[in-house]
C-alpha cells in the first residue's frame, strides 16, 4: 500500500504520527508535507498531493491541518478527489464503506474522541460495499463537471 501524506503548519506532529503508525503496519509514505512549523497555505499542500496522487502510483492520500476542514475542502475542488473528514473510528469506517474515498484528512489541533491510529485501522480495514452506495459515488463524481 502506497499513501501519498501532506499536512500545513498546523499537523506537523500528527503527520509524523500517522507515518510511524502507516510505516509499523507495512506502509510506504510519501511525505510531501511540511516539517517545520514555519507558515504555508494549506490549498498548496492539497493541490500538491493530490495532483500527484492522480498522476499515479498511490493507493491513497491523506492531508491534515490544523483541522483538517480547510485541507479538505481544498482536496475536494480537485476532479477526481474524494477526501473523508471523519470524526471518529464509526465515520473512518462507514466513510469507507460508503463514499469510497481515495483521501481522508485529520486535524492536528482536534482532540479526537478516538485515536487517529484507530481511525485509519478502521478506514484501511474496510471494504467500500458497492451496490446501492456505488450509484451515490457516481452521483458524487457526476457534481464535478457541473453535470
Ligand atoms: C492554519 O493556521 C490553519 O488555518 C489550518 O491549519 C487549518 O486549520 C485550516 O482549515
Amino acid at each position: 500500500m502506497k499513501i501519498i501524506i501532506g499536512n500545513d503548519h498546523g499537523a506537523v506532529e500528527l503527520k509524523q504520527r500517522i507515518i510511524k503508525h502507516l510505516e509499523s503496519k507495512g506502509y510506504e509514505c510519501d511525505n510531501i508535507g511540511v516539517d517545520s512549523e514555519e507558515s504555508v497555505d494549506y490549498p498548496d499542500i492539497a493541490e500538491k498531493a493530490c495532483r500527484k496522487f492522480l498522476a499515479g502510483g498511490y493507493d491513497y492520500g491523506i492531508v491534515c491541518c490544523g483541522t483538517g476542514i480547510g485541507i479538505s475542502i481544498s482536496a475536494n475542488k480537485i476532479d477526481g478527489i474524494r477526501c473523508a473528514l471523519p470524526q471518529d473510528v464509526f465515520a473512518s469506517r462507514a466513510t469507507r464503506e460508503h463514499n469510497n474515498p481515495n483521501f481522508i484528512a485529520f486535524g492536528g489541533r482536534i482532540e479526537y474522541k478516538d485515536p487517529v491510529e484507530k481511525m485509519l485501522d478502521a478506514f484501511f480495514d474496510s471494504k467500500f460495499q458497492g451496490g446501492r452506495h456505488q450509484i451515490r459515488v457516481d452521483k458524487i463524481m457526476s457534481l464535478e463537471s457541473g453535470n
